[in-house]
C-alpha cells in the first residue's frame, strides 16, 4: 500500500492472486468429502439474521455436466472443472429463525428469550417486501460463494463465478424450489495452464469516498 503501510498475510495473498480460471485440467476430480467440505466452508459466511438462506448443488458427473452445458452458455468451465455449483440463495423468510437459532440456545450461547428479538425485525423487515426477500437470497448466495471461492484458492483450486446461465432453464433442470433464486454458478477445480494472472483494478481513489 501506500504511504508506507503494507499489509500482508497469508489471507490477504490468497485474495491478492486469485483470479477467474478459465482453462481447468479436464482430466482432475474432487471427491464427494472435498466438495462437502468446500460447501461446509461456505456455510460459515455471515447471512442476515443467520437464517442461511441457500443451498448448492454440485454438478460433478459427466451426466449433470451434460444438462447443465446447454443451459449455461456451453461455457468451457462446466464440463472441464471438476465442479459446478448452482449456488442457490433462498428468499428470505423469518418464520425460520427460531429453527435457525435453536442450536444456538441449546449449546448455551444465545438466551432463549433473545429468539424473537431476532424473528421479529425479520419479519418487520422482509415478509411484506419481495425485493428484499429476493435482495437477500442474492447476498447470501453472493458471501457463500465468495467464501469458498477464497477457500478453493487457499487450497491450490482454481474458481469461475458465473451469470452467463439461463436462469429458468436451470430453476426447471435442477429443480429449484419456488422460494429458490440460482444466484450463479461456481466452477471449481484444479487448474490447467495459460491462465491470467490477476487483473489490475480501477484505483483506490476512484472508488473510495472517505467521509
Ligand atoms: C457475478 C459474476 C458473474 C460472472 N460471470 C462470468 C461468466 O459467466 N463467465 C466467465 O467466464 N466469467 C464470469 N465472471 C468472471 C469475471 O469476468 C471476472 O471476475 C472479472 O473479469 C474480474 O477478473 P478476475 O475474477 O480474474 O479478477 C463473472 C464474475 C462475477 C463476479
Amino acid at each position: 500500500m501506500t504511504n508506507g503501510i503494507t499489509m500482508t498475510n497469508a489471507v490477504i495473498d490468497c485474495i491478492l492472486s486469485r483470479s477467474s480460471t478459465k482453462y481447468y485440467d479436464p482430466t482432475a476430480a474432487l471427491s464427494d468429502d472435498q466438495i462437502r467440505e468446500l460447501v461446509r466452508i461456505g456455510t460459515t459466511a455471515p447471512t442476515s439474521f443467520h437464517l442461511q438462506n441457500w443451498r448448492f448443488i454440485a454438478v460433478r458427473t459427466p451426466e449433470a455436466k451434460a444438462r447443465l452445458s446447454p443451459i449455461a452458455w456451453s461455457q468451457p468451465a462446466i464440463t472441464e472443472a471438476a465442479v459446478t455449483f448452482i449456488v442457490c440463495g433462498q428468499l428470505a423468510d423469518s418464520s425460520v429463525v427460531p429453527e435457525r437459532l435453536a442450536p444456538l440456545v441449546e449449546a448455551g450461547i444465545m438466551p432463549a428469550k433473545m429468539v424473537p428479538e431476532w424473528e421479529i425485525p425479520a419479519r418487520d423487515l422482509y415478509m411484506e417486501y419481495p425485493q428484499r426477500q429476493r435482495d437477500e437470497a442474492v447476498r447470501t448466495g453472493t458471501f457463500g460463494a465468495a467464501a469458498m471461492i477464497y477457500a478453493a484458492r487457499s487450497l491450490g483450486l482454481g474458481s469461475t463465478p458465473m451469470i452467463g446461465f439461463d436462469a429458468e432453464a436451470v430453476h426447471r433442470e435442477f429443480e429449484l424450489t419456488k422460494d429458490e433464486v440460482p444466484v450463479m454458478l461456481l466452477a471449481v477445480g484444479p487448474e490447467r495452464p495459460g491462465n491470467w494472472a490477476q487483473k489490475s483494478r480501477r484505483p483506490v481513489a476512484d472508488v473510495l469516498h472517505l467521509v
